[in-house]
């Protein structure tokens, strides 16, 4: 059976659940420090990033996504590395850093197209806004990618209602759709039901990837006694020992639910989620069995009710629109 469909109105198809690699990879030099390992360390090894991305891959979690600039390309090495020969569908970002400039597209792509092992990405995001790079201009090298066929869809990341319109617009001058829009999204936090993305996203059919469905863990109830996360993650608000109690009301809802469909709480927090037809989740996994508990989610049909009640016991952590 095939249960893809196609990422915005693109000619990409995925499935509705995929797999974020941020952590993977074994970097060296100043590469070790950079965001993605500071903030969350590395994943468990080799062989379980290997049994992270089989298990993924086998349950039916196929897009991967990683980023030039995550360990300054030892992600999509490794990616590259383990995804040869599979029909794992690739999502990578521009730039390779932070000085990225708009001019740098064409180049930055070759080099993760060599860092992938592949000669063609199957889903190019333009990882943030920033003042180095003009969204038209920057959306005109992506059409010509795509035309030069090394890249199959287009996406950006970290964009707003009004940027995702201007990026949109441009690429449809050149018979582009604007595929997805990769954005922070989980129950812990909720800023695109109110800043317009969600809406944006609806009205022009284009997928939000949700990034740190999992609240970066915090929904994983792991950390609500004990220790706190290792890394910079430790200072987001959902570890902060004031929010203990209203993320484990979160945790208890999410356990009591998945007790009811017989599996783990990050399942659920994802399929809450995956309720929305437009959103694709990537939660990101260091480990087989943090993989597999993930990709249950495909298997979770939550209820109404359930659905809403996730909702209630989250408003908390909506903001006002
Ligand atoms: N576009 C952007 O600007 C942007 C920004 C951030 C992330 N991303 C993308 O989004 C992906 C996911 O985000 P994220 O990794 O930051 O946050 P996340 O998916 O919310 O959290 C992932 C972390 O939760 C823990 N975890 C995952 N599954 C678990 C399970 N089943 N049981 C227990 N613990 C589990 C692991 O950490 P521990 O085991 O250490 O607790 C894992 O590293 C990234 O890999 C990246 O591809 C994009």
């Amino acid at each position: 059976m095939d249960d893809t469909r196609p990422l915005g109105r693109s000619a990409l198809r995925v499935a509705r659940l995929g797999v974020g690699t941020m952590t993977w990879g074994a970097p060296s030099g100043l590469a070790r420090f950079t965001p993605a390992k500071l903030s969350y360390g590395g994943a468990d090894g080799a062989d379980e990033e290997a049994g992270a991305f089989a298990v993924s891959l086998t349950r039916g979690a196929t897009l991967f996504d990683t980023a030039a600039m995550y360990s300054n390309g030892a992600s999509e090495r490794r990616l590259g590395e383990l995804a040869r020969g599979s029909r794992a569908v690739l999502a990578t970002k521009f730039p390779a850093g932070p000085r990225g400039r708009t001019e740098d597209l064409p180049r930055a792509l070759e080099a993760s197209l060599a860092r992938l092992g592949r000669d063609r990405v199957d889903l190019y995001q333009h990882h943030y806004p920033s003042r180095r790079v003009d969204i038209t201009r920057l959306m005109g090298l992506m059409a010509d990618a795509v035309s030069a066929g090394k890249v199959t869809a287009v996406g950006v990341s970290n964009y707003s209602a009004e940027q995702m319109r201007l990026a949109h617009g441009a690429l449809a001058d050149r018979g582009v759709p604007l595929a997805s829009n990769q954005v922070q999204y989980s129950l812990l936090h909720r800023d695109p039901e109110t800043d317009g993305v969600l809406d944006a996203c609806r009205e022009l059919g284009i997928t939000l990837i949700a990034y740190q469905p999992l609240a970066s863990g915090a929904l994983t109830g792991r950390y609500l006694s004990g220790p706190r996360p290792r890394g910079l993650r430790r200072f987001m608000p959902y570890f902060r020992r004031s929010n203990t109690e209203s993320v484990g009301a979160v945790v208890a809802l999410l356990r009591e639910i998945g007790a009811r469909h017989g599996v783990e709480p990050t399942p659920v927090a994802l399929a809450w989620l995956m309720a929305n037809e437009s959103v694709l989740p990537i939660p990101g996994a260091k480990n087989a069995r943090q993989a597999t508990a993930n990709a249950e989610a495909l298997t979770v049909h939550l209820s109404a009710d359930e659905v809403e009640a996730l909702d209630a016991v989250t408003t908390a952590w909506r903001p006002r629109s």
